[in-house]
Order: C-alpha cells, then structure tokens, then sequence
C-alpha cells in the first residue's frame, strides 16, 4: 500500500511581478478572491482533503501570510464582546490546528524547483502533496486535491493534476505527453516545461496541483537552471520519471490561473457568483456592467 500524504507544501515566495504595484509591499498569495486570500482558499482545500500538516515556503515581505495563520487575540475578543459569533467560529474554522505549520525561507526566489527543494527537511521521507497558491480550482464536489488522494490511493506513485487549454496557451504552462488510460488517469510517459510553440506533446497542462514521491528531493538537489533560468520543477519531475510512475489526473472542476490579472478577475466573479449571500446582489450590479 503507498505510503500515506499527511504534509503539504505551499510555495510562496515569489515576487509576484505580474500584479505590480499591489504586490510591491503585500505577497500576491494574499490577494483576495471575495473575501478570502488565495492562500486560505488553498490551506481549505488542503485541510479537506485531510491533510495533517501544512509547510510554507515564504521569502521577504512575507510575514503577513504566517500572521494569517496563527490567532488574533484582540480581534477574537472584539468579536466575542461585540457578539459576532459566526465570525469569531469561521476564523477558527479557518485556522490549521497548534504545531500544524511550518515556514521556511527561500532566501532567493530562483524558481518553483528551488521552493520546493527548501521544503526537504520538513518533509523528510515521505511522499507530499504541493499546491501552487496562486491557482485555485472550483469543484462541485471533492476539491482537487481530494480527487488526487483518491487516485493516489489507487496507484501509488507521483500524481500531477492537468487540465486542457487552447493550442496558443499551452507555451506558458508545464506540459505532459500521456500514455491510454481510462478518460480520466493517464499514465505520463514525458513532459515539458514551457515548450516552445509547436513543439508541445499535448495540449494538458500541469495546473499546480501535485502529489510527489520525496525523491524528487534528490534530483532537485542537482540545482540545474531550466525554462526562463529558473530551477524548475517540472525537470526533475521528468527525470524522476525515469524510475518511478506518474499519473495525470484530468480532476472535475475549473481552473483559474490567479497568477495571472485576468485568471484573477474572473476567478472573483466564478467565487461570487458561487457564493449564496451576495450572488444575486453581484448578478444585478454585473448585469449593469455589460
Ligand atoms: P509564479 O511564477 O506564478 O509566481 O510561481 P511569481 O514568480 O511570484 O509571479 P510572477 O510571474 O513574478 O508574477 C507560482 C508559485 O510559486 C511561488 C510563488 O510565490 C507562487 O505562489 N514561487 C515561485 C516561489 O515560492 N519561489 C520561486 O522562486 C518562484
């Protein structure tokens, strides 16, 4: 039986170049979809999918995402004296257990690979799942994390979540080539990251959703520069599939890429429209709009 996930790394310490001037003096991960950053929309997919232990990856400037999750005590207090329950419950709700994180440092931000290298001793031997903050994925029902345990559950072995885009995007993105699967699993025989136009093997992208053996550790140890001249994750996942499996899980649901200004935008419209307090306040203000 494989080993079971019980830790997840969260990357976050990147400089966020693309939201400029709002990420100047705050971490784009704390961007927010509705009234949630996005990491707090990721930790919640995370805990659902009941995971036991939550490692951040941060840098300089930083700080306020590891504020975000420990306590607030006079705000709790506030609340409480002002009879704000609900709020008071949602902000425990929201908080990852006592001895449940770790933060490390990336002291330089040199590529995703290089993030999650800094991850290896808080990890240790195990295998991990990696979620990227700045993607989130909508589901009906299981999150997309959930989806994958279900799979891994299965399979055992490395498994990347992958989601189809259009022919001229697919340049952007880590992509794979697959072997037959079943419409939904595929086993992955090659992958690429940001291949250069007409050169992709499919059109499935690697989203940011991950499930990896702590192998990878040792490849990523190599510390070699790739796409962009950044220590990318998507090499030593290829060189690691030399000797281990790997699946790619076409996961139900949407993906909005939030690293991204438009991805950002309509990832708050898909969340509010999804949101029962304020849909149809947002639907008629919309409406009015276009
Ligand atoms: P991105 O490449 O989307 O984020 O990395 P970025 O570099 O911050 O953004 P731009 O391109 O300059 O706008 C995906 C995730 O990986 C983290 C980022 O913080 C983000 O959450 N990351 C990226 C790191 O932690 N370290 C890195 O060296 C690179």
């Amino acid at each position: 039986m494989a080993a079971r996930v019980r830790k997840a790394v969260f990357p976050v310490a990147g400089l966020g170049t693309r939201f400029l001037p709002a990420t100047k003096a705050m971490p784009k991960e704390m961007l927010t979809v509705v009234d949630r950053p996005l990491i707090q929309h990721v930790v919640d997919e995370a805990m659902e999918a009941g995971i036991e232990h939550f490692i951040f990856i941060t840098g300089r400037n930083k700080g306020v995402i590891e504020d975000h999750f420990d306590r607030q005590f006079e705000l709790e207090q506030v609340l409480a004296a002002r009879g704000k329950t609900s709020e008071l419950q949602s902000l425990n709700d929201d908080l990852p257990g006592p001895g449940s994180t770790s933060f490390t440092r990336q002291q330089e931000p040199l590529g995703l690979g290089h993030a999650v290298w800094c991850a290896r001793e808080l990890v240790g031997r195990e295998p991990f799942a990696l979620l990227l903050p700045d993607v989130l994925v909508q589901t009906q029902g299981k999150g997309c994390l959930a989806q994958m345990l279900d799979v891994y559950a299965r399979h055992g072995g490395n498994i990347v979540a992958v989601d189809p885009v259009p022919d001229d995007q697919v340049k952007n993105y880590g992509v794979v080539s697959i072997d037959e699967g079943d419409g939904r699993v595929f086993p992955i025989d090659g992958m690429v990251e940001k291949p250069a136009p007409g050169t992709a093997p499919s059109n499935l992208t690697i989203l940011g959703r991950y499930i990896l053996q702590p192998e990878i550790f040792d490849l990523l140890s190599a510390q070699e520069q790739g796409a962009g001249g950044e220590i990318q994750i998507t090499d030593a996942m290829l060189a690691l599939l030399k000797v281990q499996p790997f699946y790619a899980l076409k996961y139900e649901g949407r993906t909005f890429d939030c690293g991204s200004k438009v991805g950002f935008l309509t990832a708050n419209v898909a969340y509010a429209l999804a949101r029962p307090d304020i849909a149809e306040a947002f639907k008629a203000e919309i409406k009015k709009l276009i």
